[in-house]
């Protein structure tokens, strides 16, 4: 029924080509979804998901979408599989692809990720490791789409912990052109290697500022997320302590572009990383990014099966 298997693993692993025609088929699924004739290209097939880190977006959207388009989702903790230590990625992924059509998993390592794709027939979707979160991501240009009509010649700024979130919107710039600016200190950089390895034949740039206002000045849509991620709590305190002025309030909000759309990918921490004025403010679109990733995801899924 499916033509080829393709991993997603990080946004860096389309063209721009596959990026632009995935926005497209996602809002026609949207569409197809509100008006209650979503197809069922899945009907019969199988999604495992593995969660190794908490979830409300990620596990709901992927399963809510695996069953409109037809398909039934197996949700999986490492209570049960314990990746790597119970048996190894090989073993679990050879299995797994014996049950599943197709495997999204959440877990720490990034290597784990694509070792389990080496290892899988049935593709391997990225719901979020340490390195980056290209659903996400994805998902959010959709909703940049949705809201300003285009994707390109922009200026994007995120704020804060140079994260897995921050790590993809490199990846998009990659790819798409797009002017990023990055306003972090020094610590909590994403990464010159990463940062260098996606500015190989860019289509946009990223310019990466310790100054808040710089990378806010202009911006067309801000974009920030929590100072700690899963898996780092224990640098909450340090990261409160560096992270102070990179906090998306009423002040930074005054040098953006009018109408700057305001983004997070939540949870949220409020008072933290962005004021509750401005995530509930008229410019934020935090609950349309939500939504989205139930549309988004469902194009990203169907990529991976060669039926997209
Ligand atoms: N944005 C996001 O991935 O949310 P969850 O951690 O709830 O899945
Ligand atoms: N950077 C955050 C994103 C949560 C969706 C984390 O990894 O916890």
């Amino acid at each position: 029924m499916f033509a080829e298997k393709h991993d997603f693993l990080s946004i860096a692993d389309w063209t721009r080509a596959d990026l632009l025609r995935l926005l497209q088929h996602s809002i026609v699924l949207k569409d197809q979804t509100r008006a209650g004739v979503c197809p069922q290209p899945l009907l019969g097939r199988e999604a495992a998901l593995i969660f190794h880190k908490p979830s409300l977006r990620t596990r709901l959207s992927f399963e809510v979408g695996v069953r409109q388009l037809g398909g039934n989702a197996m949700f999986i903790t490492n209570q049960e599989i314990d990746l790597g230590r119970r048996e190894s990625i090989a073993d679990v992924a050879r299995v797994l692809s014996r049950y599943a059509d197709l495997i999204v998993i959440r877990t720490y390592k990034q290597s784990d990720v694509e070792e389990l794709a080496h290892w899988a027939s049935a593709p391997v979707i990225n719901a979020l490791t340490d390195l980056e979160h290209p659903c996400q991501i994805f998902c959010d240009i959709m909703t940049i789409y949705e809201k300003l009509r285009t994707v390109e010649d922009m200026k994007i700024a995120y704020l804060g912990d140079g994260n897995n979130v921050a790590r993809s919107w490199m990846a998009a710039a990659k790819l798409l052109d797009i002017d990023l600016w990055i306003g972090t200190r020094p610590e909590t950089h994403p990464g010159r290697d990463f940062q260098e390895s996606m500015l190989e034949n860019a289509r946009g740039s990223i310019t990466i500022t310790d100054d808040p206002v710089a990378a806010a000045r202009g911006a067309d849509v801000i974009y920030t997320d929590v100072w700690a991620s899963m898996g780092e709590k224990d640098k909450a305190d340090e990261h409160a302590r560096l992270l102070e002025s990179y906090r998306l309030d009423s002040r930074l909000m005054q040098h953006t572009a009018p109408g700057c759309l305001v983004m997070h990918c939540l949870p949220a921490e409020r008072g933290q990383e962005i004021t509750g004025e401005i995530i509930d403010g008229p410019n934020s679109v935090v609950f349309d990014q939500a939504e989205n990733r139930l549309h988004g995801q469902k194009s990203i899924m169907l990529w991976c099966l060669g039926a997209a």
